[in-house]
């Protein structure tokens, strides 16, 4: 095993995203900053992971219960530093091997180079070794002081650091590889005498390095990886940031993004090869889209299952299936429950909710569909309603294959329209249709003759009406 135990610091308060919300639940590409990190973690398979929780704490547990129930959670009631969350997640004992100390903000941060940093410092047998990268802009991070020889001295804040200090660009990640043994012995000798009055776990590098033991400072490449998340500008910057990672990603996998500035798909959700994403294009959640279909312009998917083929143009679908070869959109909403068969229509203007949609039906213009069950082959007319609502309880439509409905009828449910069934237009439809029938539910028209004409009595046109009457 390269890295035995894993310690993910994630109680701090994230005062400055000044929200309700503890830092670590805030969201980018569809995973919290946590669950990145986890994510990351996850890859180096180690024996055990524990993670310090502290601010927001309860709903930051039921988080962790959801995305690693295997994880143990250590309880820092106060904040007192990165080296105090490190104390208490260690509890006084001597971890074997390997240790991985990392904050729970850095999203960027990838497995592989997880991976490569820990082989790195087991290779070289060092005490302790730090993840650092040479960044543009290193204002709010640690700086990596080295010595004449280039070897690693200690890490000093930002706050803490004189100005010369302040100049250095090379950064601390907040990521870190330990030998256990070693960081037990010296997490115990942390002071507070610092501009912030708390245990800095950055202080252990210094200590051990003091004592005669080797410690290294272990450079990534590409600094947007080592990203910490403090405040909403720079959870909007890794933000973007992904969204360019991802969508090179799944370029390079074959598919065509039009628009990659405006194009945002999360991390979690998968694209075959031959999509085409159109420009304004949102891909959230568990989204699966196969090869063939195209997305888009300015459409939202979240968690949807869209087939081989289809298209869905201007629209917005959640937790919906997509068939092979169907249609959606312009304009159209799929919610929770939508079940569309393979070369199905729901066309302009059109709502569905818990409906299934059996193969060829079509729903093409301004419809509601809603707890729903139509067959294969069925036409929905412009303006159905599935009046599924009573003011109380919701009651299921089934409709058989190769109905008519026709246009601007209600569907007033529970109802059953059997197999082959039309409806009149303009019909309001309340007990079933017989296969083969045709329900009508209208009154009959009948035509008032000169109406028009006496409901104006009085007006100038029945005026001149009435005299030319009276000369013939
Ligand atoms: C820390 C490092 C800094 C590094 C930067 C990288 C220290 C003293 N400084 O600064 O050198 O460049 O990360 O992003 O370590 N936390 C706790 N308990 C606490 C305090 C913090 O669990 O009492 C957690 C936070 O939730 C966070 C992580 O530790 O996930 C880092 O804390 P944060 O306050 O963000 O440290 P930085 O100021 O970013
Ligand atoms: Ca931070």
């Amino acid at each position: 095993m390269t890295v035995e135990t894993v310690i993910v610091l994630a109680a701090g308060e994230g005062t400055r995203m000044k929200s309700a919300k503890a830092k670590v639940l805030h969201s980018v590409a569809g995973r919290s900053l946590l669950g990145h990190v986890l994510h990351a973690v996850d890859h180096l398979k180690a024996k055990e992971v524990r993670i310090v929780v502290g601010s927001g704490r309860e709903l930051v547990e039921e988080h962790i219960s959801h995305i690693a129930p295997k994880a143990s959670i250590v309880f820092q009631e106060r904040r007192g530093g990165t080296g105090h969350a490190a104390q208490l997640a260690l509890a006084g004992s001597t971890p074997k091997g390997t240790v991985l100390v990392l904050a729970g903000d850095t999203p960027m941060l990838t497995g592989e180079s997880l991976a490569a940093f820990i082989a790195a410092h087991n290779a070289g047998k060092f005490a302790a070794s730090v993840l650092t990268a040479e960044h543009p802009d290193p204002t709010g991070y640690g700086r990596i002081i080295r010595d004449d020889s280039d070897e690693l001295l200690k890490i000093v804040e930002e706050k803490d650091a004189t100005d010369d200090q302040r100049f250095i660009f090379e950064i601390n990640s907040g990521v870190y590889a330990f030998d256990g043994a070693a960081l037990a012995a010296s997490i115990g000798k942390l002071n507070n005498s610092n501009a912030q009055g708390e245990l800095y776990l950055t202080d252990v590098i210094g200590i051990l390095k003091g004592e005669g033991a080797s410690v290294a400072a272990i450079m990534i490449d590409d600094f947007t990886e080592i990203l910490g998340v403090n405040d909403r500008v720079q959870l909007a910057e890794s933000a973007a940031l992904l969204r360019d990672r991802i969508n090179d990603e799944w370029m390079r996998a074959g598919v065509t993004i039009i628009d990659p500035t405006t194009t945002w798909i999360d991390a979690t959700a998968t694209i075959s090869s031959d999509v085409t994403i159109h420009p304004g294009s949102a891909i959230y959640g568990t989204t699966t889209i196969a090869q063939g279909a195209s997305i888009g312009p300015r459409t939202t998917l979240t968690n949807c299952q869209v087939k081989e083929g289809a298209s869905v143009l201007e629209s917005i679908a959640a937790d919906s299936v997509i068939g092979e070869g169907s249609t959606v959109g312009p304009f159209t909403y799929l919610r929770a429950g939508t079940v569309l068969g393979d070369a199905t229509k729901a066309g302009a203007f059109v709502e569905m909710k818990n409906a299934t949609v059996g193969s060829g039906s079509k729903v093409p213009h301004l419809s509601y569909v809603g707890d729903a069950t139509i067959g294969e082959g069925s036409n929905i007319g412009a303006a159905t309603i599935f009046v599924n609502y009573d003011g109380v309880e919701k009651h299921h439509t089934t409709i058989g294959d190769h109905v008519r409905i026709g246009s601007d009828t209600m569907l007033v449910a529970p109802l059953t329209v059997g197999d082959g069934a039309y409806t009149a237009a303009g019909s309001v439809i309340t007990e079933d249709v017989p296969a083969g029938a045709i329900g009508v539910g209208r009154a009959k028209q009948r035509n008032v003759l000169g109406w028009v004409m006496r409901k104006r009595a009085g007006s100038k046109s029945a005026q001149a009406a009435e005299a030319k009457e009276k000369k013939g």
